[in-house]
């Protein structure tokens, strides 16, 4: 299975110059993918300041055009794409990460752990944690700050996920070493799709980190990308090396958990 994230800078607000070019690269017909993983809110950029900059912006997923668009492109190219962007749902805003496929919409996933001024135009996902099956192939997806919460990643692989598809924009570079920890803990891939660049919004601007990456069961650092650069990379994976839980004859990661002492 082939997997890969498009690490880029989105342009604050220019929704349609966003989209524009992520449909322009990932339609290259030297590109091929079965699934491929896009930041945090691609098609808008990050730094919110209000609440209405918020609602222009957020669209319902999938009616909205920035799910539509993603629809096309998955059609047109035969992959799977999960992408964040802001979502509309009734009165209510989320940071959202849609996943769409050859045949349309599949699922949407509402970030639960938001980060720092997120918390002030943002409500917590209303989503339960649950993989979805791509390609036989069980996908769970996380947003950004959900990382630092081990629990919401170790939910999805014992509920089977093999890879991990993770929109974000990380302004630390936490994540970066810690994502190896996360799939040697859980034995599964992880594709930590970051962006990059500086946006300036006064007294709220922040600088994102890149270096996005794909990471074996095994901790091994599989592709990566610099800290300021548009870049697309693919790996073809077996995910079924996410299956086997065994460490050694003795120890299994899931098996040799001691769930009555973490209480
Ligand atoms: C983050 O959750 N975007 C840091």
């Amino acid at each position: 299975m082939k997997i890969g994230y498009f690490q880029f800078n989105p342009v604050f607000g220019a929704k349609y110059t966003n989209i524009k070019k992520v449909s322009q690269k990932l339609q290259d017909k030297m590109l091929n993918c079965d699934l491929m993983v896009l930041p945090e809110f691609f098609n808008t950029g990050y730094n919110f300041i209000s609440k209405k900059e918020v609602q222009n912006l957020s669209e319902k997923i999938p009616e909205g055009e920035t799910t539509q668009a993603l629809m096309s492109i998955a059609k047109n190219k035969n992959m799977f794409i999960v992408a964040g962007l802001p979502e509309k749902e009734k009165n209510y805003c989320f940071n959202s990460a849609c996943i769409v496929g050859p045949d349309g919409f599949i699922a949407k996933y509402q970030k639960i752990h938001l980060f720092f001024r997120e918390k002030l135009f943002f409500t917590t996902g209303k989503i339960k944690l649950n993989p979805i099956d791509i390609k036989k192939t069980k996908v769970g997806v996380l947003i950004c700050f959900d990382w630092i919460f081990p629990e919401a990643m170790r939910t999805l692989a014992l509920k089977g996920a093999q890879i991990i598809a993770h929109p974000t924009n990380l302004v630390l570079s936490f994540y970066q070493s810690a994502s190896i920890t996360r799939a040697i803990e859980n034995r599964l891939f992880i594709v930590l799709a970051n962006r990059w660049g500086y946006e300036n919004r006064g007294k709220n601007s922040f600088s994102f980190t890149g270096k996005s990456q794909i990471v074996s069961p095994f901790g091994e650092i599989l592709a990566c990308s610099p800290s300021a650069k548009d870049e697309i990379k693919i790996v073809n994976i077996d995910p079924s090396k996410a299956n086997d839980k065994n460490i050694n004859k003795y120890n299994n990661l899931f098996k040799d958990r001691k769930p009555k002492f973490y209480v």
